[in-house]
This record gives structure tokens, sequence and C-alpha cells, in this order.
């Protein structure tokens, strides 16, 4: 039988991002500010945030769900937009799940590139981290960063700031409250800290409040820039996976909770109408 163009022609699909809810639209944003040319599929798990107080099987389980299902859309890269499901699922995924689940695809995730960052930034060595209880719990920012000599990280696990976004109270007293608490903890930790990476997705969308108490002087690293110009860096060194992802410039939205929630604040964080249809992992 003769072959058709269309057995020819590489197959492309939209780069897939995923996050436990919200958070991932943070990076999301950046990536598409830096790389516009590209179509995307986002996927929020809205209906079982938060992730970071879930154990690191449940966590695992959740983010390979969203993978297959993701894979099933015909992505070929896929970014965990989320530090939680990086940091408690990804090498499982990678080592164990690729090679024999889709070897041609490739996941990434949001820690590596943050970590790669921070020596250009820190003067005292000392690097504050806030995450979910699941990622400060897995040492992850540790175990990478405290490689370099000389660099010592603290890390802080702030429960209640994923909650708070997710149920739409980052604007809130709330917040203040939570936000002052869990920086004032960190810096009696140690003083000499100079970089405080925000190592959750959710969290830059509490970024007032958190400029509101952070001591002068102190950087403040958001994930979102980082990410999206290490993928950038990423596709063009790796144009066997680039070539399979699609040049439109859309993005489709996705939750597993319902769209008439998700949309009219995801429309908020992205500056854009969104209008999510409702998903099952
Ligand atoms: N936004 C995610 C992260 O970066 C997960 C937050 C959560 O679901 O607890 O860790």
């Amino acid at each position: 039988m003769s072959t058709t163009k269309a057995e020819k022609s590489i197959e492309q699909a939209p780069i897939g991002v995923f996050d436990s809810g919200f958070g991932g639209l943070t990076i999301l944003r950046d990536i598409r500010r830096v790389l516009p040319q590209y179509d995307y599929l986002f996927i929020g798990d809205n209906a079982r945030a938060p992730y970071g107080t879930r154990s690191r099987e449940l966590v695992y389980e959740f983010t390979l769900q969203a993978v297959k299902k993701l894979f099933a859309q015909g992505c070929h890269l896929v970014i965990l937009a989320c530090n939680t499901a990086s940091a408690e699922a990804l090498r499982t995924i990678q080592q164990q799940d690729l090679p024999t689940l889709a070897p041609e695809r490739r996941v990434l995730g949001v820690v590596r590139p943050t970590v790669e960052k921070v020596g250009e930034l820190t003067r005292t060595g000392h690097i504050g981290v806030f995450g979910t209880p699941g990622t400060i719990a897995s040492r992850s920012y540790n175990i990478e960063i405290e490689v370099t000599p000389g660099f010592k990280v603290h890390g802080h696990a702030c429960p209640m700031w994923v909650p708070l976004v997710e149920n739409r109270e980052s604007s809130g007293d709330g917040a203040d409250y939570f936000v002052k608490k869990d920086i004032n903890q960190l810096m009696a930790e140690c003083p000499d800290i100079d970089t405080v990476i925000l190592g959750c997705t959710h969290y830059p969308l509490l970024i007032e409040k958190i400029h509101k108490y952070m001591p002068e002087g102190v950087k403040v690293i958001e994930q979102g820039p980082i990410v999206a110009e290490s993928l950038a860096d990423y596709l063009q060194r790796h144009p066997e996976i680039e070539r399979h992802c699609s040049r439109g410039g859309s993005c489709r939205y996705y939750t597993t909770e319902d769209p008439d929630h998700f949309s009219p604040l995801a429309s908020v964080f992205v500056n854009e109408p969104v209008n999510a249809t409702r998903i099952i992992l």
C-alpha cells in the first residue's frame, strides 16, 4: 500500500501544561508571553487541589493521570507547572513510566530551571524557599541547591497559601495574616537570607502581599519568567521535540472542577477570556 501524504506528515499537537489548580496559570502566562507562536493545552486539577498536603503516592498517581490525558490529546511535550508534582512525581514518571508509555515524548518540571537561576542572585548564599508541605518535605530544593559549596537552603512550608488562592481569598485580610506570619517565621530562622524562591506556582497570585511583608532588600524569585526562558532554550536545543509542537497561538483550558467556577478567575489571571471545559482524569 502506498504511503499517503497525511501518514508522512509529522504529528503536531499543543504543548501540555499541568497544575493541581490555578497556580499553573502563572507559568502558562509567562510561557505564552515568551513563546506565543505555539498552541497550549492547560489542565487544572482544581477538584483535587491542593496537592501539597497529600501523600507522595497520591501526588504521583494524580500527576501520571494528567500526563496520560495530555498524551491522549496528542501532546508530545508536557510541562508540570507545579512544584509539588515536579518534586514528588517527575523523576518517577521520567525514569519509570515514560520509557514504556511514550519513549519519544517528554515531561519537564519547574524545580530544575529555578535552581539553575538562584546562583546568579544570592550574595550571602542563604536562600529561603516557600513551598507546599509536600515540596518542602521532599527537600528537592535543598538537594539540588546545596551541591554548590557555600549555599544553604531554608525551606518553609506554607500550607494555607494555596487554599487562600483556590478559594479566591488572595486579596483578603486572611491572606495578610498568613503571608506576614510565614515571612516572619522564615526570616527569624536566618536573617542572612537575601533571596527567596516562591517554590509553588500558586504563590505569585499572592505577590502583592508578599512584597508588602518581605524585608527590604530580599529578592523574591517568581518562576514564570525563568521556566519560560528555560523552555525556549530547551525547544531550541531539541528540534526533535519542537517539530511536534503545533504553531497556532491558541490555548485550550480544562479543569476537573466546574468550568463556571474556573473560567472567571482564570480569565483574570491570564488576562484574556477563558472558556474552560470540564475534564475527568
Ligand atoms: N501549584 C502547585 C505547586 O507549585 C501545587 C499547589 C497545591 O496543589 O498544593 O506546588
